[in-house]
Parts: structure tokens; C-alpha cells; sequence
């Protein structure tokens, strides 16, 4: 006989999506089994860029400083080049991630967190480290495959790659974040939209010292423009920094309806030479890979008592790096309303949520990354190079751009516009932190969402509107400054609100116990553990002294009252009940 053990829940794959549902989970105390099929974790450098939604929840898990520990700075990441090699002519900069000092106050102004830069190889193992630590079941070189659903749970088998043996886990739920080649996902048959494998792109990872040629340009991110560098892949060649400033991935496109190319050493060691542009530089190659680029989504990411999160529901290119960053967003939306559910605190209907707020995240994000490698054609095509044949009519045409004559000139401000539009790669702030869910786990107020001032995919702005991410603002007293966000801890429901608002923790004390759900009140103002610092909070907040704003775990709004009513009970009761999917 098979043997069978029990849990709460079971994640499958142990990369961004996977380890941090199982620390989510642990940390709500959820009895969780995580799997994973291979003996360790993420091998290869991957996912990097960490925006500041993702580092907001590892601020929340209490895991920022460790990640910052082994991150590169927010400083180093920004000053992004195009060139022809690294160590050839440049074609301009734009100042990336925020750290062009109009942008950088947008994003110091939006969160208490910056963005830096983590390869998936460092970060993997703090997320398995601390979900570990809180209590998840990790295990590796244990393969899902297959699974049954009924009423009450699911029982998915799986096989122990050490011995060899199948054995089933019991669930109540299972998370499927396997990653592109989801099997989760293809077992539910989820409905796709998009194609995978549209154009093909290698890495080669590699050591080298660099720090002379870049050391001055600090970036993560520096583009080449070569022969070549428009066939396939994610928009130009790349080089991108891993560890500053010796270790390096390039990722070069190639033609994905040809023959897969075989890259040995020799050849790997060509392609990071022309790259660099230093023909005899010392160089180890540490490993090389293909992958193909995707435009996928999944347009409703879960089947019963099965979810899928990260690259399973959503497959792109690395282009505005979002890959790691939503599949733990995705997580981080889904675990806490698992907890609800299995703690009896909310109605199963909770969980129909997690599709109607991360599916259109889902496809905003395919679309946006895939949009962005394509806008590199924009920069082709004002430097003339778009149809050139060979090697010396590319670096003519590039030449041109040098010319003192009327036709240099229109270059120069063609090439200057392409660049502009980068920014909606580099500098997409209003992506990375303006989403707003629609679902029944947000109880709106009738009142439309504000018009966007500037452009939204560029700018995030903030908003109270149910729905959207709470605004951050630094409140605090003489001896402590803290985040909005932090008052707003991920095992509860918090309601925020001023001291004319007061009644508002009575009523909340009363339908948190009558309904079973933590719910703390905290009371923003002067002689209160926390006032408004810098004022701030008051020009944020939406509603008056006396209103409320009830913030879900995950820091999104789930609902808001602009005034004290005759019975804040009432209201609010109603308006828990209705998010929480209860009868
Ligand atoms: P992810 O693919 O990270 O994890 C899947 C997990 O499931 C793994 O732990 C795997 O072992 C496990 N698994 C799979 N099948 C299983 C089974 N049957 N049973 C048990 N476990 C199973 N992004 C970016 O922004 N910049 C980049 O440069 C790159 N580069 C890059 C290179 C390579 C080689 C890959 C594969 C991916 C990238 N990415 C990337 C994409 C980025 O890594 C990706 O968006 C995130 O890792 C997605 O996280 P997930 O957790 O969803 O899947």
C-alpha cells in the first residue's frame, strides 16, 4: 500500500512562487508541505531585479535585511548603458529603476522599501531558509505528478527521487507553482491566451573583472548593440551583472525557427568577448543555457481546490523584470486567504478572489514585458540598422549618428527618442505598484478611482480607492518611525483611522471577536502610540479624521468609510462579512 500523509496545504516547486507561498502559509501557521524535484534550489542566476511591492512583503515577513545583506544596493543598479561592446562606444544611459533624481522621490515617496538587486541563486534559499524556520515541511528531490480532487480535499502523488517511491500527500489545497512547464497547470487544463517559444534567447554566465569599464557606470543592466543583437532574444544583446563587478550573465538571441546553435565554451567565450569588446579578456565561462521567450497567460488560475501562481499562470520575458516579483505578489495574495478559509474565518467563495485579482495582473504584466523587448526596435530603427546585411553596413550606419549634417543630427534626436521610451522598461514604477483588484473581497464605495495625473504606467499613484495598495506614509513618535504598512502586520485585518475616529476601535474590538477574524484598530494622531509625522498620512488617506480605511492583510484596501456613522458596527461588520465571503 501507498502511504499517505496529511497537511494543510501542499505547494509544489520551491522557486519565488513556491517558497514563499510555504513561508506565507508557515508564517500564518499553516500546516504546509512544500515539494520540489530537484535537490536544490534555483542553480542559475535568473530573476534579479526585486521591486519594492516585493520587498514591502519581505519587510512584512521580517526578511528585508536579510535579503538586503546579500543584494546589490538600489545605488548600483541604475546607470543602464547601450553600446556597442562594453568596452566599445556608447550610445547613451538613461538612469534606471528610480535613480534619476526627478524618479528617485517617486519611489522614496511611495513605500518604505527600495528596490535592489537579488539574483534567484541568493534569494531562493532565504525564502526556503525562513519558511523552514516558521515550520513548513521542506522537500526536496520530491516530484509531483499527478493529482485527484474531491469535496474535501486533494491527494496528489508524488515521487521520492532518493528512493525512488511514490507516496501521496493529502491536502486541504495545492498550490501549483512549478514554474513555466507547470504540470499543475496542464493537469487542470487552465485556459491560455498567448504563445510560448516566440523567439529564442542562450545565457552564458561568466566571471570576469569588469570593474574598470563599469565600475564608473554603475548598472545591473548594459545593453550591446551589435551584429546580431536584433535576432531573437529580448529586444538587444545583454550583459547583466550578477555580483559587482565580476560575475555576469549574457543573454544573446538567436533565430528560434533555425537549428537550436550549440554553445560550447569556445563559442561562449566569442560571444562574451564581442560583448565586452576586449578581444583577448580573461574570462571563465561558469555555464551556458537556451531558453525560449514567452507571451502567456492564464486567464483563470484556479481549478477547485487547486491554485497556480508564477511563471505557471504567466510567462514572459525578463523584460521590466516582473517575472520573480509577481510570482511572489501571487503568493502573497493567495496565502492569506487560504489561512482564512482553513481557519473557518472566512466563506470558500474568498478563494474565487485570488483569479479575479492576479489573473488581470496575470496578463497586464505578459503584455507590458513583451511590449518592452519589442520597443528595443524603436532604437534600431533610429539608428538606421534595422535592414542592414552585413557587419560593416550595421557599424556605417551607427557611424552616422556622429555626422555633422543635417541627417546626424535627425539621428541623434531619433536616438534620443528611443531611449525615451525605455523608460517604460526601466522606470515603470505605476506597473510595479498601482495595481487595484476588482473582486468580492473588495467592498467598494461607489466612489471612481481617481484619474491617473501622469502617465499610469510610468507613475503610480497613490489612492485609497478599495482596492488599491495602501499608500505609504511615515507615522511614528519620538522614538520610533514606521511604515503605514507596518502597522498593518499579514496575520490580521487592521482599520486605520484618526482621533475624532476613536469609536472605531470598539466597534471594530466587537465584530473582530463576533466574527473570529484578528482585527486591530489603530488610531493615527498626536498623543497616540502613532501620529502623522510628516503630515503626510492626512494628505493620503482619502477620507476625513473620522473615516476608516480597513486594510486587508495583504495591504490592499478592502474597504473604506469616509465618515464616523451613527453605527460603525454596523458598517463595518457588513463590510468584513461581505470581503471575508461569509453568509
Ligand atoms: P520557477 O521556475 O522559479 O520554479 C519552479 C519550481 O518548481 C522549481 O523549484 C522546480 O524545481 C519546481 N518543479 C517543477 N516541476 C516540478 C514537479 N513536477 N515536481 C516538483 N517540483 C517541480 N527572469 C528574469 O527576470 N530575469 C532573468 O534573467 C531570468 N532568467 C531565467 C533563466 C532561467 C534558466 C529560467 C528558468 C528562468 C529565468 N527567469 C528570469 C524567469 C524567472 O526565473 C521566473 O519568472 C521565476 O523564477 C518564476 O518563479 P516561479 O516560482 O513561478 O517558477
Amino acid at each position: 500500500a501507498t502511504e499517505t500523509v496529511e497537511t494543510e496545504v501542499l505547494v509544489v516547486g520551491s522557486g519565488p512562487a513556491g517558497a514563499s507561498a510555504a513561508l506565507f502559509l508557515a508564517a500564518l501557521g499553516v500546516e504546509t508541505i512544500m515539494v520540489t524535484k530537484y535537490r536544490w534550489t534555483a542553480d542559475t542566476p535568473r530573476a534579479h531585479i526585486t521591486n519594492q511591492r516585493t520587498m514591502e512583503i519581505f519587510r512584512d515577513l521580517g526578511i528585508e535585511d536579510q535579503v538586503l545583506r546579500e543584494a546589490t544596493p538600489h545605488e548600483l543598479m541604475g546607470d543602464t548603458v547601450f553600446c556597442t561592446a562594453i568596452a566599445g562606444d556608447e550610445i547613451g544611459r538613461i538612469r534606471t529603476w528610480g535613480t534619476h533624481p526627478a524618479r528617485h522621490a517617486d519611489y522614496e515617496l511611495a513605500s518604505p522599501s527600495l528596490n535592489c538587486d537579488i539574483p534567484q541563486t541568493y534569494l531562493e534559499p532565504i525564502l526556503v531558509r525562513n519558511a523552514t524556520v516558521r515550520g513548513a515541511q521542506t522537500r526536496f528531490s520530491t516530484e509531483y505528478l499527478s493529482h485527484v480532487q474531491d469535496a474535501d480535499g486533494v491527494t496528489a502523488t508524488v515521487l521520492d527521487r532518493l528512493t525512488g517511491r511514490e507516496y501521496r500527500i493529502r491536502a486541504k489545497y495545492l498550490i501549483g507553482a512549478d514554474g513555466a512547464r507547470s504540470r499543475v497547470a496542464a493537469g487542470l487544463a487552465l485556459p491560455l491566451e498567448g504563445e510560448m517559444d516566440i523567439a529564442g534567447s542562450m545565457n552564458i554566465t561568466f566571471k570576469a573583472d569588469l570593474g574598470e569599464l563599469v565600475g564608473h557606470r554603475p548598472s545591473v543592466l548594459y545593453w550591446v548593440i551589435q551584429p546580431g543583437s536584433n535576432i531573437g532574444g529580448i529586444g538587444a544583446g545583454l550583459v547583466r551583472m550578477v555580483r559587482p563587478w565580476h560575475e555576469w550573465l549574457i543573454v544573446w538571441g538567436y533565430d528560434i525557427t533555425r537549428e537550436p546553435p550549440v554553445v560550447g565554451t569556445e563559442a561562449a567565450t566569442r560571444i562574451v568577448r564581442n560583448l565586452v569588446g576586449v578581444p583577448d579578456l580573461d574570462v571563465t565561462i561558469t555555464g551556458t543555457s537556451l531558453w525560449g521567450n514567452n507571451e502567456q497567460y492564464a486567464t483563470h488560475l484556479h481549478s477547485g481546490r487547486v491554485f497556480c501562481a508564477g511563471d505557471a499562470v504567466h510567462k514572459h520575458p525578463p523584460s521590466n523584470g516582473l517575472g520573480s516579483n509577481t510570482s511572489i505578489q501571487d503568493s502573497y495574495n493567495l496565502a492569506w486567504k487560504l489561512a482564512a478559509v482553513l481557519r473557518g474565518q472566512a466563506g470558500a467563495g474568498l478563494l474565487e478572489t485570488y483569479s479575479a485579482e492576479r489573473a488581470p495582473v496575470a496578463e497586464q504584466i505578459v503584455k507590458r514585458a513583451n511590449k518592452s523587448a519589442r520597443e528595443f526596435s524603436a532604437l534600431f530603427d533610429a539608428l538606421g540598422i534595422a535592414g542592414t546585411e552585413t557587419e560593416a553596413e550595421m557599424i556605417a550606419r551607427m557611424e552616422e549618428r556622429k555626422a555633422n549634417t543635417p541627417e546626424g543630427a535627425a539621428k541623434r534626436a531619433a536616438v534620443r527618442q528611443a531611449m525615451d521610451l525605455k523608460n517604460y522598461e526601466f522606470n515603470a514604477h505605476g506597473v510595479e505598484l498601482g495595481q487595484h483588484y476588482t473582486s468580492t473581497a473588495v467592498a467598494g464605495d461607489g466612489v471612481p478611482r481617481p484619474e491617473p495625473e501622469r502617465d499610469p504606467e510610468l507613475y503610480y499613484q497613490p489612492s485609497t480607492t478599495p482596492g488599491a495598495r495602501l499608500p505609504h506614509a511615515w507615522v511614528g513618535n519620538s522614538n520610533r518611525k514606521v511604515s503605514t504598512h507596518d502597522l498593518a502586520p499579514y496575520g490580521q485585518f487592521t482599520l486605520l483611522t484618526g482621533i475624532t475616529g476613536e469609536r472605531w476601535a470598539e466597534a471594530a474590538a466587537k465584530v473582530g471577536a463576533t466574527l473570529g477574524v484578528p482585527l486591530e484598530t489603530v488610531v493615527i494622531g498626536p498623543g497616540r502610540e502613532n501620529t502623522d509625522l510628516y503630515f503626510d498620512w492626512a494628505g493620503l488617506r482619502e477620507v476625513e479624521e473620522d473615516g476608516a480605511l480597513l486594510v486587508r492583510p495583504d495591504k490592499h484596501i478592502g474597504w473604506r468609510a469616509h465618515r464616523l456613522p451613527e453605527d460603525p458596527e454596523t458598517v463595518l461588520s457588513r463590510a468584513l462579512s461581505a470581503i471575508l465571503s461569509r453568509k
